[in-house]
């Protein structure tokens, strides 16, 4: 069967979507790019806040038109919306032949086969609390980076969260499992690799802990980096930010949830850490790998939230001055603690006044940040054309920064040195440094694609 597969989300559905194309490639399924093509066309879709379940029912509504001209294309949804909404989603779109959720996608093949064979829907929501496909190697796509899920699902229950219902409880998978993992994907080309779990602090398998795990990987030869999403502030352990500073191979990135910056607000959402604790955790972390970059995400608008409240969230991200920050208005989401506890009783437009400062805020911060690396010399991964202009290369600092710059002696994977001439909010602008080597004046023509 020819299958188009479409996915929504974070990483960690990127990297199942890997795992679903190999279980369907073993069955003889083979994978098309263009919905025109496809037979089967599957939406591995995300739950988090309601615009993502928006993306998916318009996607659906587009699917519905193409299933009157094609009435035997089967249409399947899966992931976190699926889990999330179940029957709800089945009864509501009846264009959907197949929902199926996170943990249950070795039945994919049969699903498929049943629904083609007698035309009987098919669903299947169970979460396990084994699942962890270690036996399955994904089928990933050629590139720099390669994910690697390192557990699966989540305990901490947010009350503003619903991956614990989409993903069910949480499992760490072995650790020689994973090293395998990591040395297959550099016997093919990766050069970076990325440990994914909802909260990596509490990996654990046998006397085996984050750090352990990420001191592993790093010792796999042909991997020159090593990243981590997402540690949860309330448990981040020490050892590992000893481990970070000691080895040159973990990249000085940490990705740190704060969510909000008053304790009434955390205590509600459950994040189980105050204010002050997140501020002294930051302290210390700059204090063990003093060249760390931190970048966060942040709700506001969440119930009960007082203008006072926002303030406090704004003061912590004056004071901590993230690199970057991913930045939401809540968004209430079915079965959750906070559906059933708290009313989402901030108005929409107070919502979005909230966000804009916040957005505002980070940028002036980032703006500063970026500013402030202009003349200095980073080494670069290559990783692909720039999305603005293909003539120009996208690579990352060791600090996940952004740098676009022009070369044509590089490709992607190259490690280059480079020195940053110009900063955005975004990202940095510089030239390659080669020992011995000048660089000519630039061009007219390329100057103009220069500009930022
Ligand atoms: N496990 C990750 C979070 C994954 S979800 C972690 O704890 O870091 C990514 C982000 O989406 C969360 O950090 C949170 O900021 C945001 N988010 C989650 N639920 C949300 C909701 N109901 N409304 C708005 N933003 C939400
Ligand atoms: Fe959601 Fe909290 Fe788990 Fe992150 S740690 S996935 S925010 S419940
Ligand atoms: Fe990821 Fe969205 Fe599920 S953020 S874990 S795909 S709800």
């Amino acid at each position: 069967m020819k299958i188009f597969l479409e996915t929504f989300g974070c990483q960690m559905n990127e990297y199942d979507s890997e795992l679903i194309r190999s279980i369907l490639r073993s069955h003889q399924h083979t994978f098309v790019e263009n919905l025109d093509h496809a037979e089967v066309a599957l939406l591995n879709t995300c739950a988090i806040r309601e615009n993502a379940h928006e993306k998916i029912y318009h996607r659906l509504d587009e699917l519905k038109g193409r299933k009157r001209r094609q009435k035997n294309l089967v249409v399947g949804v899966l992931g976190c919306m699926a889990q999330n909404l179940r029957q709800e989603l089945a009864e509501h779109a009846p264009i959907v032949d197949i929902v199926a959720g996170p943990d249950s996608y070795r039945r994919l093949p049969l699903l498929i086969n049943s629904v083609r064979g007698t035309g009987e829907k098919g669903f299947d929501f169970s979460l396990s609390e084994y699942e962890a496909y270690s036996d399955i190697a994904p089928q990933r796509m050629p590139g720099v980076n390669a994910w690697i899920a390192i557990m699966r699902g989540c305990d901490n229950f947010c009350t503003f969260c619903v991956v614990p219902y989409t993903r069910g409880r949480e499992r760490s998978r072995e650790p020689q499992n994973i090293v395998a993992e990591v040395h297959r994907i550099a016997a093919e080309g990766f050069k970076q690799v990325t440990l994914l779990g909802q909260n990596v602090n509490s990996y654990r398998f046998e006397q085996h802990d984050f750090a352990d795990l990420m001191q592993m990987a790093a010792e796999v030869d042909g991997i020159r980096r090593v990243r981590f999403t997402s540690p949860h502030p309330k448990d981040f352990p020490r050892k590992l930010l000893h481990t970070m500073a000691a080895n040159p191979k973990l990249c000085k990135h940490i990705h740190l949830p704060l969510q909000a910056g008053s304790d009434s607000v955390l205590e509600r959402m459950n994040r189980t850490y105050t204010k002050q604790e997140f501020l002294d955790l930051v302290a210390e972390i700059r204090a063990i790998v003093p060249e760390i970059s931190l970048t966060t995400d942040v709700i506001c608008g969440f119930c009960g939230e007082t203008d006072e409240d926002f303030e406090e969230t704004l003061e912590v991200m004056r004071r901590v001055e993230f690199d970057s920050a991913f930045t939401f208005k809540y968004s209430e989401r079915k079965h959750t603690i906070a559906e059933r506890k708290f009313k989402d009783d901030v108005p929409d437009e107070v919502k979005l006044q909230r966000l804009t400062r916040l957005i505002d805020l980070q940028r002036e911060i980032s703006k500063q940040h970026n500013a402030a690396e202009i003349g200095k010399i980073f080494e670069v991964l290559v990783e692909e054309p720039s999305k603005k202009n293909p003539h120009e290369w996208l690579g990352r600092t060791d600090q996940n920064k952004g740098v676009v710059f022009w070369d044509d002696a590089v490709k992607p994977g190259d490690f280059v040195q480079v020195r940053i001439n110009a900063a955005g909010t975004n990202t940095l602008r510089g030239t390659v440094e080669r020992q011995g080597w000048r660089r000519l004046p630039v061009t007219a023509v390329e100057a103009e694609c220069c500009a930022i």
